[in-house]
């Protein structure tokens, strides 16, 4: 295959952008027009070697490592460095995401950077073509880890501080990549946040009936009713895809296609299934753009859409619209292209991105929920071992690896650790896939009462709840400690 590097920058002129960025002298503290304090990321690229693991296959090839960094707040020489390990998404929606990690820096006087994953945004191995088949074989959990090690080291040379103590940050699959950091390279990090970071469920660890059970609590807490509601309206289109009246359903549900094979029956349960997860995970309390555009308490919106339709049908339509129609400019619901069945029952999203993620979840990534329509309300979709291995070998002519992951990164084991925080929240669906207990007197967990997935990472608002403001204080003192450790050494 070859090999196009999408950017090539090398340290010598990576030491110059760094230069050129301290040399920008006085900086008031500016405040974003949402409130939130801006930091003026500094984009860069890194000449991130591609195999980190192999010195014959890829030698000293190298591809483009997209990072974001602020010295805005940074004690110069003397602050600890907040390094975010990016997860799988465009580096910028983390960046815009994780207001935490900038108020914190401009209290502690840290050095912010927010690292790229491979394969991701702009870090494309092989340029654009690095997500089609072929190209997936340095996509891995490891090699990701070995590009924060080497690009954390680089930059601290480049900035003449060697021995700056870094923090690792994460949210969800980045919170796990926080976690691992500490766990594989503790002489480059003194400790972790990691947030949301379902790290026993993905090991293959869990049950896998929980995740749709906590969306569907989530909507139980809301009213009963509602729940209650949301099984009737997909035994509504159940029924009526028994009597052949697939058009009623076209029209009255908004599919752009006319739907009559039980394929598209299930695709179309997935569609509406991957809507719940999305309210679930997003249920903050305050309006957000992080995956899409939601208004507050959108679970708590969706079933007043819900119950305000006389036919359950419409009301299950109003609801998945919050999450596939927040322009309100979809004609109707294209479900195959708004929603594209992965090895990830909880959804990929579309795009190149989506296909980097499908493969993880082919390989080391372990995320076999299903819902069953008795522990939760959504029609039974089974995604069992056996249909991933069919799937991951159809799709992308891989075999999962049993056990694998629990064997690099110790699946819930985690005692040996040290200086780590798991935070949940306690309406998040991949709470039950974390961390629930305190491991040890530094591998802690804490749970944010009426919090949605990492809400701890984001910035402080006044809508926030209580249990929210003292897990960020504890956070903020754990962290100054750890940091405050890693100088007496
Ligand atoms: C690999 O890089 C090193 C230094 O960075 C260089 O000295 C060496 O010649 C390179 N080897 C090959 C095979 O390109
Ligand atoms: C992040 O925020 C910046 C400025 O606030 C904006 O220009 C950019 O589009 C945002 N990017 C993403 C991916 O959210
Ligand atoms: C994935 O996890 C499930 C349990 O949720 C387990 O039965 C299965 O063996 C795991 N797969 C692999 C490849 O480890
Ligand atoms: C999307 O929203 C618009 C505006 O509210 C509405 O007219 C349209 O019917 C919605 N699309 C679907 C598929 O419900
Ligand atoms: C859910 O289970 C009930 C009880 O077995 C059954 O009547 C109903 O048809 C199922 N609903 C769906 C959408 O499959
Ligand atoms: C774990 O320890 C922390 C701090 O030591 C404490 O605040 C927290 O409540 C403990 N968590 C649990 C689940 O007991």
């Amino acid at each position: 295959m070859s090999f196009q590097p999408c950017v090539s920058v090398n340290h010598g002129v990576l030491s110059r952008v760094l230069v050129l960025l301290l040399a920008l002298g006085l900086r008031n503290l500016q405040v974003r027009a949402d409130g939130v304090l801006d930091p003026d990321f500094e984009e860069n690229y890194f000449e991130q070697y591609m195999d980190h693991f192999n010195f014959e296959s890829f030698g000293n090839k190298t591809f483009g490592q997209r990072f974001l960094m602020s010295d805005k707040f940074w004690k110069s020489g003397e602050g600890p460095i907040f390094f975010y390990t990016g997860n799988e998404g465009d580096i910028w929606t983390f960046a815009n995401n994780s207001g935490f990690m900038v108020e914190l820096a401009a209290q502690q006087g840290a050095l912010l950077v927010f690292a790229e994953h491979r394969y991701y945004g702009k870090s494309l191995p092989f340029g654009v073509q690095s997500t089609q088949r072929g190209y997936m074989q340095l996509l891995t959990v490891e090699q990701a880890l070995a590009d924060f090690a080497v690009l954390l080291q680089a930059v601290r040379q480049d900035l003449g501080v060697p021995d700056a103590p870094v923090v690792a940050f994460g949210g969800s699959y980045g919170g796990m990549l926080s976690a691992y950091m500490r766990m594989k390279y503790p002489h480059l990090v003194v400790g972790a946040l990691a947030a949301s970071a379902p790290v026993v469920a993905v090991a293959g660890l869990g049950d896998s009936y929980q995740f749709f059970q906590d969306v569907t609590a989530d909507f139980y807490d809301q009213s009963p009713k509602c729940a209650q509601a949301v099984r009737d309206a997909f035994q509504q289109i159940k029924d009526l895809f028994l009597q052949g009246a697939y058009d009623t359903i076209r029209q009255n549900f908004g599919t752009c296609q006319l739907l009559s094979s039980p394929k598209d029956l299930t695709q179309l349960f997935g569609f509406a299934r991957n809507a719940f997860t999305m309210l679930a995970m997003m249920d903050y309390p305050y309006p957000t753009n992080f995956l899409g555009n939601l208004p507050a308490n959108p679970v708590k919106v969706g079933c007043e859409r819900l119950l305000k339709e006389n036919q359950r049908i419409m009301g299950l339509r109003a609801l998945t619209g919050l999450v596939y129609n927040s322009s309100g400019t979809e004609p109707c619901f294209d479900i195959y292209r708004l929603y594209q069945r992965c090895a990830d029952p909880t959804g990929c999203g579309t795009g190149p991105d989506a296909k980097a993620w499908d493969y993880q979840a082919c390989t080391e990534i372990n995320l076999t929920f299903d819902s069953n329509n008795m522990t939760d309300m959504f029609p039974d979709i089974p995604f069992s071992e056996e249909l991933r291995q069919q799937y991951c070998l159809d799709t992308w002519g891989v075999w999962p690896r049993r056990d694998w992951l629990r064997t690099s990164f110790w699946g819930g084991d985690l005692k040996a650790a040290s200086n780590i925080i798991f935070s949940n929240g306690d309406l998040d669906p991949w709470a039950g896939g974390g961390i629930p207990s305190n491991l040890s007197t530094s591998v802690i967990a804490v749970t944010i009462q009426g919090g949605a997935h990492h809400l701890d990472l984001r910035a402080s608002n006044p809508k926030d709840p209580p249990s929210v403001v003292e897990v960020r204080k504890l956070e903020a003192t754990l962290i100054r400690e750890w940091v405050e450790a890693a100088r007496l050494k």
